[in-house]
């Protein structure tokens, strides 16, 4: 009996179960993706002075961002060079020149060089110890580590024809961070982000601003770059073919829920542009605030999403813009997205589950987005 349900070779199909439950898919997505991958870490603006850090947690590796003395960012691997220990204990906060290990008090400089290892020999070569360094790049005062090894293709050259410029999101400052673990493969968020095919049923209060199924072609994946990276990477410029008639931002009423806008006072941003990334970065720009959402496996059934809010870094709390107000759609969406994810999370961990059709059109994004992953899992 055929239980494919026909026509199956007609349509990129969508992953099995294994993808979504084993322990080696997890294990080689880590490898092959999110370790080899641009991965956001944070905002320059989260550490603005010297001796202010962030961690960033991937499984089990975690890094840690600086601002060095010099004013540049850093990052290193939390790896105590002597035997081994995680040094940075906080997700964020402030040293003063260096973390210090608590295990026999090696210390680390901002840069990760090895400043002091305690009662060691007088010959010991502390310059032969720094933490491990972890390729950092900024690009437009978003912080991105990549785990890879050797040389690695810069962001800037990646992004380089994602001109958001107007946005100046240099001097933004985060407004709200939302941080939520969804029970749930980090794949089928990118799924569910990756296409509004199921926005007219479950989000109706992001449809108030967005037309759900509106001209789908202007959001198919294609490369922006010159020559073809083979990236995964949507810029759209301007999305507003899929936004209601009179809506200046993603709010209830599409009026602005901050007073002072993005960019120059002069010269505001007037489009709403989307940038998506593989694997794991999607930013949509507003004339009033960006918000940019990514995500991280934790375990094959378990991931965890965050949300960011930019606003202006000169906009003020209760005054230029209230935070409920600010993130109360996306929260909705969120929790309906959350709703989503866990539903499908239990529907593909069934032995039932067979790969099923992707929409060509309504879900063209999420074909090519994992026509990519599919590239990365097999490279070697
Ligand atoms: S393990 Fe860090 S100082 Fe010994
Ligand atoms: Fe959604």
């Amino acid at each position: 009996m055929d239980t494919s349900g026909g026509q199956a070779s007609d349509y990129y199909m969508t992953l099995t179960r294994e993808h979504y439950i084993s322990q080696e898919w997890f294990d080689r997505d880590i490898a092959r993706v999110f370790s080899r991958s641009w991965l956001l870490a944070g905002y320059a603006s989260q550490i603005s002075r010297p001796g202010d850090f962030f961690t960033f947690e991937l499984a089990d590796t975690s890094v840690v961002v600086t601002r060095t003395e010099t004013g540049e960012v850093a990052a290193f691997h939390n790896v105590c060079r002597h035997r081994g220990t995680r040094f940075c204990a906080e997700r964020s906060g402030h040293v003063k020149r260096a973390f210090v290990c608590r295990f026999h008090g090696w210390a680390y400089g901002l840069d990760g060089t090895l400043r002091a290892a305690p009662q060691m020999p007088g010959d010991f070569d502390r310059e032969r110890w720094p933490a491990k360094p972890v390729a950092v790049d900024v690009w437009n005062g978003l912080v991105f580590i990549n785990l890879a090894q050797g040389e690695i293709t810069p962001v800037s050259h990646i992004l380089r024809n994602v001109d958001v410029g107007i946005y100046d999101l240099e001097h933004t400052k985060v407004a709200a961070d939302i941080e939520l673990t969804w029970p749930c493969n980090w794949k089928l968020i990118s799924e569910a982000f990756q296409e509004c095919y199921h926005c007219r049923i479950n989000h109706p209060e992001l449809c108030q601003v967005l037309i759900p199924d509106s001209n789908f072609d202007g959001l198919q994946a294609k490369p922006v770059t010159d020559d073809d990276d083979g990236e995964f990477l949507i810029f759209t410029a301007d999305r507003s073919y899929a936004i209601r008639e009179g809506m200046k931002t993603f709010s209830l009423d599409g009026d602005y829920l901050v007073k002072r806008l993005l960019g120059s006072p002069g010269n505001p941003p007037t489009r709403i542009a989307q940038v998506d990334w593989f694997p794991n970065f999607q930013a949509f720009l507003q004339p009033d605030f960006t918000h940019v959402e990514t995500f991280l496996p934790v375990s094959p059934i378990k991931s965890v999403f965050r949300a960011s809010f930019l606003v202006h870094e000169d906009a003020v709390e209760g005054v230029d813009y209230d935070v409920h107000e600010l993130t109360h759609m996306y929260v909705k969406t969120l929790e309906q997205d959350g709703a989503l994810v866990e539903a499908a999370q239990r529907g593909v961990s069934s032995p039932a589950h067979q790969p099923g059709p992707f929409h060509p059109v309504l879900e063209s994004a999420a074909i090519e987005y994992f026509k990519r992953y599919e590239r990365a899992v097999r490279a070697h």
